[in-house]
């Protein structure tokens, strides 16, 4: 079993930290917050994540886990450090990596001798050299090893994710090291390809390129399918079968959102660009993911006979996918800021959006979903939260003033809406 360190308690550093622990590493998570240092210490965390909190209480009991202020006190006895810091996106669509050169910086003087520092935040081509770099110049002792080491973890489901995985990818030009990294996942049944670090760095961005691509794309046919009457259910249905294709991604809706598809694919155009390529496929991807979200803003205002200024409209839903509480580039906040902007009078219910739905200007957010229905002209389903479906939507319809029900995420089911008296607008059927 390994020392790790692991710098930043976000998503993906809690996970990372947390599952390593279960993992039977010990293990010291360093976050700049004391305020959340302190409550993970006490086997409280601060965000949604299935199993997570579970995998906390279990390594704090075991003593594998601990959480540390500040990275250079996570960092000092570790063989294997992790940097798991927000890569936000620049003004100029660029990956702002100054958290990712800070750590580095602050970490160099402090690690311990043949130690090994794997990037896992989301960072452009050539960042684990620019790391490398960083800490060498800021005084790291000579012998240390540096990797990429993306992650694929959804929101949601990141512990199974980790646990679980795909495929680990370990980006180094030094095969000992790509030997190390392998060991310390041992733990973990999953395919490791030992890659270079560009090429590493490459596949995380082409990834979720590709996913988001592959959203925008069944996006798009679920558009026409509404303009030549064919259902885009049953159209995914007869793709899914072909291997090729296979089922996942293929949910047409709002647009896609959250902390990673955005940015990494403004950040991969960015890349491109810099390199004389011009991605024009990548971009058509995020212009009909912006397009997509007018679309269902076109079908509220339809569905208020034709202008939204004084409508009352009931939203359902505002994470940017369910089973979640991150409100980070939501398309349904998105799309409910434009509503507001064009005087619709909103009202909505989230599971688990909490007080930061309540800061949202332009909405009023209720505790219940059937009390951001009465009185609205329009019900818009804008996340896909389960619990939607086995609502009493008798109720719902009788609360409302008219029963109109825009679905953004084809949750319910059209021909038992109808048969209530609903109007019902869903994504391409
Ligand atoms: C994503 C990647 O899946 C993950 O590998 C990466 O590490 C981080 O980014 P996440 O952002 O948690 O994970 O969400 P994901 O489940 O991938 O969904 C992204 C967005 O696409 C959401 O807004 C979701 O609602 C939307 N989506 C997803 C669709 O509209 N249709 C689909 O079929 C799938």
């Amino acid at each position: 079993m390994s020392s790790v360190g692991v710098v930043g308690a976000g998503y993906v550093g809690l996970t990372t930290a947390a599952c390593l622990a279960h993992l039977g590493h010990d293990v010291v998570c360093g976050d700049l917050d004391a305020d959340r240092v302190r409550t993970l210490n006490q086997g409280e965390i601060p965000i949604l994540e299935e199993g997570l909190d579970d995998l906390v209480v279990e390594g704090l009991g075991s003593g594998r886990l601990r959480f540390a202020l500040g990275a250079a006190a996570a960092v000092t006895d570790a063989e294997f450090v992790f940097l798991c810091v927000a890569t936000p996106q620049g003004s100029d669509g660029q990956a702002d990596l100054s958290a990712i050169d800070t750590a580095a910086r602050e970490i160099a003087p402090v690690l311990a001798p043949a130690s090994v520092v794997l990037n896992k935040s989301t960072v452009p081509v050539g960042t684990t050299e620019r790391v490398d770099r960083i800490m060498r110049e800021a005084g790291a002792v000579t012998d240390i090893g540096v990797a990429s080491n993306p992650e694929f973890l959804r929101e949601g489901t990141a512990v199974r994710d980790f646990l679980h995985p795909s495929r680990v990818v370990i980006g180094t030009d030094d095969s000992a090291v790509g030997v190390r990294i392998s060991e310390l996942y041992a733990g973990v049944n999953a395919p490791v390809l030992v890659t270079d670090p560009a090429s590493a760095e490459m596949i995380k961005y082409a990834s979720n390129a590709f996913l988001a691509t592959k959203i925008s794309f069944v996006n798009a046919i679920a558009n026409v399918c509404e303009a030549v009457n064919a259902d885009v259910r049953e159209v995914v249905l007869g793709m899914g079968y072909d291997p090729r294709i296979g089922f996942e991604f293929l949910h047409p809706g709002p647009g896609w959102g959250g902390s990673c598809f955005p940015k990494d694919t403004a950040a991969l155009l960015r890349t491109a660009d810099e390199a004389g390529y011009d991605f024009a496929l990548l971009r058509g991807a995020v212009t009909a993911n912006d397009e997509q979200r007018d679309r269902m803003v076109t079908k509220v205002r339809d569905a208020c006979g034709g202008t939204l200024a004084g409508a009352r409209v009931a939203i359902w839903g505002l994470t940017f996918k369910a089973n979640t509480d991150d409100l980070r580039d939501s398309p349904a906040v998105a799309i409910a800021a434009i509503l507001a902007e064009e005087g619709a009078v909103l009202r909505a219910y989230d599971p688990s959006a909490g007080d930061a739905a309540a800061g949202l200007p332009g909405l009023e957010v209720v505790a219940d979903a059937y009390e951001a229905c009465t009185d609205a002209q329009v019900l818009v389903v804008l996340t896909e939260w389960d619990e939607f479906r086995w609502l009493d939507f008798e109720r719902v319809a009788a609360s409302m003033s008219r029963a109109e029900v825009v679905d953004a995420r084809n949750l319910l089911d059209p021909a038992a809406m109808r048969h209530i008296g609903f109007t019902y607008r869903g994504v391409g059927r």
